[in-house]
């Protein structure tokens, strides 16, 4: 896919505030710092459309961007920093348990998970509860161009392990990094198959 627009549309405190539900949408989620926004910037191919911080929690609302005025992307809230509190934590839930739960528009959600880094409770019970309530979702391995290919691919086959721990079948896998763009044009292709859909299904 070729990008000619990308636009920030508007941030959301909830899913009630979002744009209305007229184009396919895509979301990232992920831990605070995994490179959620980083990923946003690479493949939409501008380094400042989604913020990005060392600092965890940066992006704490949903970030909504118009690509080819024709799909939204969606920046969601990051999870697992230390630093916060039991009520923000229980406020971030409902927050996107509302808006998964609401967006009738959102076709895909990609969850990044930390390449570099053993399966973590948090990311497994996001992915638990995608399956749960049964939405449609890719993990995307991130960061990969800090790992040597062959750690690269240790990391990968233990993901894959502790996920067929609890699924009969694999989810759908992209391998990525911001730095190098490894992954995006799968990622954007992935993005491109799926928009007719939601125009087929006559949202
Ligand atoms: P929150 O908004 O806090 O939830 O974080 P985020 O998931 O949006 O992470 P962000 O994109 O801001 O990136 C966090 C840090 O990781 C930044 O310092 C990035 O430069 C770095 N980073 C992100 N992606 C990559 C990558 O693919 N490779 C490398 N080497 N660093 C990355
Ligand atoms: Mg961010």
């Amino acid at each position: 896919m070729i990008i000619k627009t990308a636009n920030f549309v508007k941030s959301s405190a909830k899913y009630e505030q979002c744009p209305e539900m007229n184009m396919p949408e895509f979301a990232f989620i992920g831990r605070s710092n995994v490179g959620k926004s980083s990923l946003i910037n690479a493949i939409t191919n501008h380094k400042k459309l989604a913020k990005t911080s060392g600092t965890p929690g940066k992006t704490q609302l949903i970030n909504h961007f118009i690509i080819n005025e024709e799909w939204y992307l969606v920046d969601l809230p990051g999870y697992g920093f230390a630093k916060i509190s039991k009520k923000m934590r229980a406020e971030w839930k409902v927050m996107i348990d509302n808006y998964l739960y609401n967006r009738e528009s959102l076709m895909n959600t990609f969850i990044l998970v930390d390449s570099r880094i053993k399966p973590q409770k948090l990311d497994l019970d996001l992915i638990t509860s995608y399956g749960e309530k049964n939405l449609p979702f890719t993990i995307v391995f991130t960061k990969t161009d800090k790992l040597k290919d062959n750690i690269l691919a240790k990391n990968i086959a233990e993901y894959k392990r502790t996920l067929l721990e609890q699924w009969e079948e694999l989810p759908h896998i992209i391998i990525t990094s911001a730095i190098d763009k490894r992954g995006t044009e799968e990622l954007l292709g992935y993005i491109e198959e799926s928009i007719p859909i939601f125009f087929k299904d006559e949202h």
